[in-house]
C-alpha cells in the first residue's frame, strides 16, 4: 500500500510531516481503505472529556477491508494458516475466499440467533480458526466482540460478561494445550451459574470432542447452525465511530475495565502499523505467538495482517510441547518470515538451552518482533544471535490495550537499532515525558512518565459504560495528555527505552495484573485479614507476584494454607494471577494516615533491604524489621 515507508530518511521526513499536518497525513492513509461513504472530518478531539472522533461521518466495514477487498486479487492465497497443538495433526489453511465464506456463514448464524448491530458477544475460546472466523463474523454484522482470555476463571468471565451485558457467549467444548485438554464449556457453565442474566445463547464449537454437559435452552452446537448457512452476507455499514470491540484490561484500581475501540480509527491504525513496523511484503508468512484473548492477538493476528492481505499463522499450542523446540520447528515447517513474540517466551526458551534452536532451519526468518514487556539485554542478544542469526532486525514494539496498535517501535530494517530500546515513535505518534507535576521534560538524556500529547486513530475512546473512569485513568493525571502508566527514558539520540509501569500494575509474563485485584482475591480467603501485593523481578516472567498477608489468628499448617490461597486466587481471577511468593506477616508498614508503604514492600520483595529509607515516621516501624527477617528472597 502507499502508506509504506521505505527508508530511515523517509521515516524522518514522514514523521515531521505527520506532526505538522496530522489530518492530511492520516487522511492519505485512510484513503487506502474501502469506505462506503467518505468521512466529513478527519479528526475532532479534546483530551478533557475526553472526546476523540476520527473519520467522523465515514461509513465502512472492517471485514470488507479484511476480506472482500482481497478476493479478486488474492482469493486463493492463504489468509489463516493454523498449526494445531499436536504436531502430528495436519495444519489447516484457509484461503481468503474460504475465510470470507466461513465468516459469512457464521455471520448469518449469529443473525439467526438474534444477534445484530450493537449487541455484545463474549468469546471464551481456544486458539482455533473458528475464533478468528467468529470475531470477524461479529464485525461483519456490527456486533461488538468482547474476547476473554480462556485462562481466566468463571468468576472473571462472569464479571466481564455482566459489565457489558453480553447477549451470547461463543466457546468450545475443550481447549487442547500441551498434553492436556482443558474444559472450556464447563467454565462458561460455571460463569452462567454465578449469574449472567443477559446471556441468551451459548454457541459451542466441538473441538476436542470430550463430553460436556448440555443446557438445551441456551446451548447450540456450532456444527448444527453454521455449516448450512449461505456463504454470503452483506457487511453492515458501520459508522467510523461505532464500537468494534471491548477488551477488558487491569489497572491499578478496582475491577478490570472494558477498553473500547471503534471501527474506523482502529482499522486504519492496525493496517498502517502492521505493514510499516514489520515491513510486511506480499507473500510473507507472518506469525504472532500471542493469544487472541489479548490486544496483540486482536491487532496483529487478526485485523492488521488480514487488512494487508497477509498470511497469518495461528498456533493453538504452547512453546514447550512436545518440546522446547516447537516454535523453531513451526518456523522451519511453515517457512515463517516474520516472527513476533514476548520476552517471557524468549527467556523461557533461552533457559531451556540452545540445543533446541540448533536443529532447525531458521533461514526463512527476516524480521523478529518483541512485545508486552521490557526485553532485557540478555534475552535481546540471544534472540538476535540464536534465532535471527544476527541478520534479522528485532522490532521491540511498545504499545498497550488502550492504544489499539504499536506506538513506539523501530521500522524493521530501517530504524537503526539499540538493544532494549523501543526506539522512535511511529509517524503520527507524539510522545512526551513529564515530571510528577505534569511539566513536559524537554531535551534528551532524560527520564519521566510517558504520555501522548496528540491522538492517533487507534486511541481508546472510552471504558465501557463508564466514561468517567476512562477520563480518570488516562486523561486526568496530566492536563491535555494521555497518560500511559509507564515510565520511560529518552536517550541522547532521542530513542525511547520503556522502564516499566509506574502505577500499581504488575506485568507478569507480559500479562497485565492489577495488584488491587490480586489483593481483593486473596482477601476472599476466610483466614486473611489484610494483604498487600507487589511485583518483584523474575528471571523468566519479567515480574513475579509477591503477596504479604496478615492472618486472623494462628495458621494451622502453612503449606496447606498457601495451597488454599493459590486456589482462591485461581478461582477468582485465574492461574495467571497466582502469587509466586507468599509471606505471612503480623502487620504491613503504614503511614500515619493508614496508607500502605508499597515502596518498602517492593524493596523487600526485590531482596534489596539496604535502602529502605527512613522508616521511623511510620505508624508501625517495628513490622519492617519483622518483614525483612521473614522475607522469602
Ligand atoms: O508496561 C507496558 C508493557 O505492557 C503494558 C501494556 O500491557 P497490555 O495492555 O496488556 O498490552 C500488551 C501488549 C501491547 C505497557 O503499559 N509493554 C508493552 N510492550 C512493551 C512494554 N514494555 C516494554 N517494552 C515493550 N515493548
Amino acid at each position: 500500500m502507499s502508506y509504506r515507508i521505505h527508508s530511515f530518511e523517509e521515516y524522518q521526513s514522514v514523521y515531521k510531516n505527520s506532526v505538522e499536518n496530522p489530518e492530511q497525513f492520516w487522511a492519505d492513509i485512510a484513503k487506502q481503505f474501502h469506505w462506503y461513504k467518505p468521512w466529513e472530518s478527519v479528526l475532532e478531539w479534546e483530551f478533557k472529556t475526553p472526546s476523540v472522533a476520527w473519520f467522523k461521518g465515514g461509513k465502512t466495514n472492517i471485514t470488507y477491508n479484511c476480506l472482500d477487498r482481497h478476493l479478486k486479487t488474492r482469493g486463493d492465497e492463504v489468509a489463516i494458516l493454523w498449526e494445531p497443538n499436536n504436531p502430528e495433526n495436519d495444519a489447516i489453511r484457509l484461503t481468503y475466499q474460504q475465510l470470507y465464506e466461513e465468516v459469512c456463514r457464521t455471520a448469518n448464524a449469529l443473525k439467526s440467533l438474534g444477534i445484530g448491530k450493537g449487541d455484545r458477544v463474549c468469546f471464551y475460546m481456544p486458539m482455533v480458526p473458528e475464533l478468528a472466523i467468529a470475531v470477524l463474523a461479529c464485525a461483519r454484522i456490527g456486533a461488538i466482540h468482547s474476547i476473554v482470555f480462556a485462562g481466566f476463571s468463571a468468576q472473571s468471565l462472569a464479571d466481564r460478561i455482566n459489565d457489558s451485558a453480553c447477549k451470547a457467549v461463543i466457546c468450545s467444548d475443550f481447549n487442547a494445550r500441551g498434553n492436556k485438554n482443558i474444559p472450556v464449556k464447563k467454565v462458561v457453565d460455571e460463569a452462567i451459574a454465578i449469574g449472567c442474566p443477559s446471556i441468551e445463547k451459548v454457541l459451542v464449537l466441538q473441538h476436542t470432542g470430550d463430553p460436556v454437559t448440555w443446557n438445551a435452552e441456551t446451548d447450540i452446537w456450532w456444527h448444527d447452525i453454521v455449516p448450512n448457512q449461505p456463504a454470503t452476507c452483506e457487511p453492515t455499514e458501520m459508522d467510523a465511530e461505532d464500537m468494534l470491540f471491548i477488551l477488558y484490561t487491569s489497572g491499578s484500581t478496582g475491577k478490570p475495565k472494558g477498553v473500547v475501540h471503534t471501527v474506523g480509527g482502529y482499522m486504519v491504525y492496525a493496517g498502517y502499523t502492521f505493514e510499516n513496523v514489520f515491513q510486511y511484503n506480499e507473500g510473507d508468512i507472518y506469525w504472532c505467538t500471542a493469544d487472541v484473548g489479548w490486544i496483540t492477538g486482536h491487532s496483529y493476528i487478526i485485523y492488521g495482517p488480514l487488512l494487508n492481505g497477509a498470511t497469518s499463522l495461528m498456533f493453538e499450542g504452547v512453546p514447550t510441547f512436545p518440546d522446547a523446540g516447537r516454535f523453531w520447528e513451526i518456523c522451519e515447517k511453515h517457512k515463517v518470515n516474520i516472527f513476533y513474540t514476548a520476552p517471557t517466551a524468549i527467556r523461557a526458551l533461552m533457559a531451556a538451552g540452545d540445543q533446541w534452536t540448533e536443529n532447525h532451519d531458521l533461514s526463512s526468518l527476516r524480521v523478529l518482533g518483541s512485545v508486552g514487556e521490557p526485553i532485557n539485554a540478555e534475552a535481546w542478544h540471544w534472540y538476535d544471535e540464536k534465532i535471527g542469526k544476527c541478520r534479522c532486525p528485532i522490532v521491540d514494539t511498545w504499545w498497550q490495550t488502550e492504544t489499539g496498535g504499536i506506538l513506539i517501535s523501530p521500522l524493521a530494517g530501517l530504524t537503526p537499532l539499540k538493544p532494549t530500546f523501543a526506539t522512535l515513535p511511529l509517524p503520527g505518534v507524539q510522545p512526551c515525558l513529564v515530571d510528577a507535576s505534569g511539566n513536559e521534560i524537554e531535551g534528551n538524556d532524560v527520564e519521566g512518565m510517558l504520555c501522548m500529547k496528540f491522538p492517533w486513530p487507534g486511541i481508546i475512546r472510552t471504558t465501557y459504560d463508564d466514561h468517567q473512569r476512562c477520563k480518570q485513568t488516562y486523561f486526568a493525571t496530566f492536563e491535555n495528555k494521555y497518560f500511559t502508566g509507564d515510565g520511560a527514558r529518552r536517550d541522547s539520540d532521542g530513542y525511547y527505552r520503556i522502564i516499566g509501569r509506574v502505577d500499581d500494575v504488575i506485568n507478569v509474563s507480559g500479562h497485565r495484573i492489577g495488584t488491587a485485584e490480586v489483593e481483593n482475591a486473596i482477601n476472599e480467603h476466610p483466614l486473611v485479614v489484610e494483604s498487600a501485593v507487589v511485583g518483584f523481578p523474575h528471571e523468566i516472567k519479567g515480574q513475579g507476584i509477591y503477596a504479604y498477608v496478615i492472618l486472623d489468628g494462628m495458621v494451622p499448617d502453612e503449606p496447606t494454607f498457601k495451597k488454599e490461597l493459590l486456589a482462591t486466587v485461581t478461582r477468582i481471577i485465574g492461574p495467571i494471577a497466582k502469587p509466586d511468593e507468599i509471606q505471612i506477616v503480623s502487620g504491613l508498614p503504614k503511614t500515619r494516615s493508614g496508607k500502605i508503604m508499597r515502596r518498602i514492600l517492593r524493596k523487600i520483595a526485590e531482596g534489596d533491604t539496604s535502602s529502605l529509607g527512613d522508616t521511623s515516621t511510620l505508624l508501625n516501624p517495628e513490622v519492617v524489621v519483622e518483614i525483612k527477617d521473614g522475607a522469602k528472597r
